[in-house]
C-alpha cells in the first residue's frame, strides 16, 4: 500500500517534525496566507472599508472538536503558556483602538473611524472601527482553544495599556505610534503563522481565521505607513530586525540596554509568551518565520509606488484636514 502523508492548512502533517519539516510548513504557511496578490487585495481593500465597513467573516468553526492531539512537535505546557500569553496580549482591544483613533484623528479622520469608529463630543462610541470589531474576536477564540485543551477556565490578566500623548507635531506622534503599532501587528501574524505549524485540524483552523485577520490589519497599516513617510521604509526595515535582535539568544549579554523608546517592544511581548522556558528549536522556529515573513513583506512593499498607495490609502477628508502645504512641513520637520 503506498504511503499517503494527511495535509493540513499548513502542508504536510509530521506528528514528530524536526527543524526542517516545520521549516516546510512555515514556508508553506507564508506562500499560501501572504502572496504578493493577498497582500495587494488587502491594501486594495481600504477604499472600500473607508466607504462601508465590514467585518472579515469567519468560517464555521466546530468548536467541540478541538483535542490535544491537535497540538504538533511541541510539549503541551509550553503551547498553552503561549496561548495564554497571546490572550493576554489581545486585550484589551478597547485601550488599543482608542489610543490609535486618537493619534490618527488630526492626520487621516477615516483611517481614525476604520480602527477607533465613531465617537460623540462626550466620548462615547456611536459605532466600533472594523479593527475593533475583528480583533476582539481573538481573545475569546484563543480561551475557547485553552478551555477545550485543559478543560479549565480562563480570563485574560488585565494589562495597562499606553494612553494617548500627543506633542507638538501630530504627524510626527503619529509616526512613533504607527511604527508601533505595525511592529505589533507583525509580530502577531509571525506568532500565529508559526502555532499554525504546530497545530492540525481544528486547532489550526481557529488560528488560521486569526492569522487571517493579523496580515490583513498588519498589510494597511503597512501601506498606510509607507503613503503618509515615505522614505519609513528602511527605518521600518531596520527598527524590526533591531527588535529580532533583542531577542536572539546570544544577544542577551551583548545588549542588555534599550536604545529608544520603542525597543522593549518585542522583549515585552516575549516575556509575556514565556519565552524563556521554550526549547532553543522552538525559538529557532519563530525566529525563522520572523525572517521569512519580515523578506516577504519587504518583497511586496518595496514594490509599491506612490501613485498605487495614493489609490488605497487616500481619502477626501486627508485633504481637507491636511492640505498639502502643511503635510510637507510636518514632513520636513519629521
Ligand atoms: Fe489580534
Ligand atoms: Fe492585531
Amino acid at each position: 500500500m503506498n504511503y499517503q502523508p494527511s495535509i493540513d492548512l499548513a502542508g504536510e502533517v509530521c506528528f514528530r517534525p524536526n527543524f526542517f519539516q516545520t521549516k516546510n510548513r512555515i514556508n508553506y504557511l507564508i506562500d499560501e496566507y501572504l502572496s504578493l496578490e493577498q497582500l495587494c487585495d488587502r491594501l486594495e481593500d481600504l477604499p472600500q472599508q473607508f466607504r462601508n465597513p465590514q467585518p472579515r467573516q469567519w468560517e464555521p468553526i466546530n468548536w467541540q472538536d478541538i483535542n490535544l492531539e491537535q497540538v504538533i512537535g511541541i510539549e503541551l505546557d509550553i503551547f498553552l503558556s503561549i496561548i495564554q500569553g497571546a490572550l493576554d496580549t489581545e486585550a484589551p482591544i478597547r485601550g488599543y483602538t482608542q489610543t490609535s483613533r486618537k493619534y490618527l484623528q488630526p492626520i487621516h479622520p477615516s483611517m481614525a473611524k476604520f480602527v477607533g469608529g465613531a465617537i460623540r463630543a462626550d466620548g462615547t462610541i456611536v459605532e466600533l472601527g472594523l479593527w475593533e470589531k475583528e480583533e476582539r474576536q481573538h481573545t475569546p477564540a484563543l480561551a475557547k482553544i485553552y478551555q477545550h485543551l485543559t478543560q479549565k477556565k480562563i480570563t485574560p490578566q488585565l494589562r495597562q495599556v499606553k494612553s494617548y500623548q500627543p506633542r507638538e507635531n501630530p504627524y510626527q506622534d503619529l509616526y512613533g505610534h504607527g511604527l508601533h503599532r505595525v511592529v505589533t501587528e507583525y509580530s502577531a501574524a509571525c506568532l500565529y503563522l508559526w502555532l499554525m505549524s504546530h497545530t492540525t485540524g481544528t486547532t489550526q483552523q481557529v488560528i488560521a481565521e486569526i492569522l487571517q485577520d493579523e496580515i490583513n490589519h498588519m498589510t494597511k497599516f503597512w501601506g498606510m505607513g509607507m503613503w503618509l513617510y515615505p522614505d519609513s521604509a528602511q527605518q521600518l526595515m531596520r527598527y524590526i530586525l533591531s527588535q529580532i535582535h533583542t531577542i536572539l539568544p546570544l544577544s542577551y549579554e551583548l545588549s542588555p540596554k534599550p536604545q529608544s523608546n520603542l525597543k522593549p517592544t518585542f522583549q515585552r511581548m516575549m516575556s509575556v509568551l514565556n519565552w524563556q522556558s521554550w526549547s532553543i528549536l522552538s525559538r529557532g522556529e519563530l525566529i525563522y518565520t520572523f525572517i521569512g515573513i519580515l523578506k516577504r513583506m519587504w518583497q511586496w512593499s518595496r514594490n509599491l509606488t506612490p501613485e498605487y498607495l495614493q489609490s488605497c490609502c487616500a481619502s477626501p477628508d486627508f485633504f481637507v484636514n491636511n492640505n498639502l502645504e502643511s503635510h510637507q512641513y510636518l514632513k520636513s520637520n519629521l
